[in-house]
């Protein structure tokens, strides 16, 4: 029996209805004491991000029982059909451990084509960024662009850090250096998710990192696909929607970007 089309407009609905379920859990717990576990060095987990991803994992799973499920922190699921949920159910765990009021849930969506549905939800602002791929990316329902800058010198940038960088020279110490001289400031924000819904949102005009995980990347790199920007590897390779390495701009920016990284990269290799 052919399998029909997945109803999209369905799927968003509910990644909403769970960004907004689990933001609501993580603001509750907020400020609170969490009980930090570290997965690496510096890499922590906390009870909160657990109860969040339980939350959307038994979401999806009433509504969806044959959708794969890829979690940051319970794995990804044994079987499942062709599409898979993308979970990151807190971005920003470092600042949520230390009550620094930045972080976000990331759902994606993904079949055989790519990312197709993509939501970032900033429980503390109450902002809600949504994408579905083919349409525009809105913020709280209002259509979102990127920026307009042409001026890397003009230019607000994000980036971060990668948890093994103490023991991996290739830590974005040099790239951070150049490209915070080259553009008017670059923020380490500590959200890779809500970094790229800024750059969609046009709040930044580029950001990039590098040994990024898909829950990281995979909603917020459609929202900036959906708002016009413009996506790439550090080599200018086409992002491919869910991979370890991503600049995002506003795309009159990129190729500057691109240049500032490569420069910067010449004595890592
Ligand atoms: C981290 C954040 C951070 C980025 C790290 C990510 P987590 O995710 O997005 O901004 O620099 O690379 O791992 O651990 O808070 O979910
Ligand atoms: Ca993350
Ligand atoms: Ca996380």
């Amino acid at each position: 029996m052919p399998s029909s089309a997945p109803d999209w407009e369905a799927i968003l609905h509910l990644a909403i209805a769970l960004a907004h379920e689990a933001g609501a859990e993580l603001r509750r717990r907020f400020g609170r004491q969490v009980t930090v576990t570290l997965k690496s060095e510096l890499d922590p987990v906390t009870d909160a991000d657990q109860a969040a991803e339980t939350l959307i994992r038994q979401g999806i799973q009433a509504a969806f029982p044959t959708h794969a499920i890829q979690g940051e922190e319970q794995g990804k699921t044994a079987t499942g059909g062709p599409l898979r949920w993308v979970v990151d159910p807190l971005d920003g765990t470092v600042n949520y451990a230390h009550g620094f009021p930045h972080f976000a849930v990331s759902i994606a969506v993904v079949d055989a084509q790519g990312v197709q549905v993509g939501v970032v939800y900033d429980p503390l602002r109450d902002e809600l960024f949504t994408a579905q791929r083919g349409q525009p990316a809105r913020l709280n329902g209002v259509r979102l662009v990127v920026s307009s800058t042409t001026e890397l010198q003009r230019a607000l940038l994000a980036t971060g850090f990668p948890y093994d960088r103490r023991r991996n020279d290739d830590n974005n110490h040099r790239e951070f250096v150049a490209l915070n001289l080259a553009s008017q400031g670059v923020r380490r924000a500590g959200s890779a998710a809500l970094d790229l819904a800024y750059v969609a949102s046009g709040r930044l005009d580029g950001y990039w990192e590098q040994r990024l995980s898909p829950w990281d990347v995979a909603a917020g790199a459609l929202l900036v696909e959906c708002a016009s920007g413009t996506l790439s590897t550090y080599d200018g390779t086409p992002f491919d929607g869910l991979g370890h390495q991503i600049v995002a701009s506003n795309g009159h920016l990129h190729a500057a970007i691109l240049t500032q990284l490569a420069s910067a990269r010449r004595s890592v290799d």
